[in-house]
């Protein structure tokens, strides 16, 4: 592992500690139907159809409740979603994260030109500008780590993906911490490169 990935690793594990007393426990069963309102856009069992609604379906509990809270109090901002979290007791948005983290994302496909270029750059990062593979957090079949936060990406929609990674590079969402960890990766994408692994990530499971 490099030097800048196994920084980052430590600065997130002290965040991690310090939300390790969320109490509420989820129950999936009851949060499936709280989720009506989410399925017109995400899928009712969130694998959204619409490419830029990303898919919540086997998304890790952790982030799903992490991405909620941050939407619901403005820290990432999703217009398409403005009111809709206000009456969510945090009971009920334990219930929703629990229940999409149930479900299993579906896979797509990755354009056969740009496959090589992408799997490159998520297995191998950029390691003349120092930046680690994706594999390192995302895990090599885009899994990611629910335990540590980390998002599931493999399966998820290319073109949601590719506006996840500008959004951070052109500081529309900061909403990933001090060690500005995803911020810091894209600024080293350039537009081709996050073509080419928003849709390697698109066929990854
Ligand atoms: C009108 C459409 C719409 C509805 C309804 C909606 N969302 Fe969303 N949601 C979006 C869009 C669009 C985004 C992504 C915005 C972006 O590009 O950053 C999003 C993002 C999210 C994310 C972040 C996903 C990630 O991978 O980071 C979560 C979590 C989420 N929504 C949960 C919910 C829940 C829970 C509900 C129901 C209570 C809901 N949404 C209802 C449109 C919607
Ligand atoms: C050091 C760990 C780490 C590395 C390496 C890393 N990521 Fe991330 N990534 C994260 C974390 C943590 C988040 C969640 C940030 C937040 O809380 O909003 C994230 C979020 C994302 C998201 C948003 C997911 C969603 O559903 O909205 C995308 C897309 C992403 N990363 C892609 C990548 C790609 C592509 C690479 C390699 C070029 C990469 N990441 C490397 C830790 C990492």
């Amino acid at each position: 592992m490099n030097k800048l990935l196994v920084s980052l690793l430590l600065t997130l594990g002290v965040s991690a500690a310090a939300h390790a007393a969320d109490a509420i426990v989820g129950d999936a069963k009851a949060g499936q139907a709280k989720t009506a309102v989410c399925g017109a856009c995400h899928g009712p069992d969130g694998n959204s159809a619409a490419p830029n609604f990303p898919k919540l379906a086997g998304q890790g509990e952790r982030y799903l409740l992490k991405q909620i809270h941050d939407i619901k109090g403005g820290k990432r901002q999703v217009l398409e979603m403005t009111g809709i979290l206000d009456n969510l007791s945090e009971q009920d948005i334990a219930d929703i994260a629990a229940y999409f983290a149930s479900q299993k994302m579906s896979v797509g496909a990755a354009d056969p030109k740009l496959v090589d270029a992408g799997e490159a750059l998520f297995r191998g990062g950029k390691v003349e500008q120092g930046m680690p593979a994706c594999t390192g957090c995302h895990s090599p079949n885009g899994a990611g780590n629910a335990a540590a936060g980390f998002p599931h990406l493999g399966g998820q929609h290319a073109t949601y993906v590719a506006k996840q990674l500008t959004d951070f590079r052109e500081g529309n969402r900061s909403n990933d911490g001090d060690t500005m960890v995803m911020r810091a990766i894209a600024a080293k994408l350039s537009n081709k490169d996050v073509a080419a692994v928003s849709s390697y990530i698109q066929g990854l499971h």
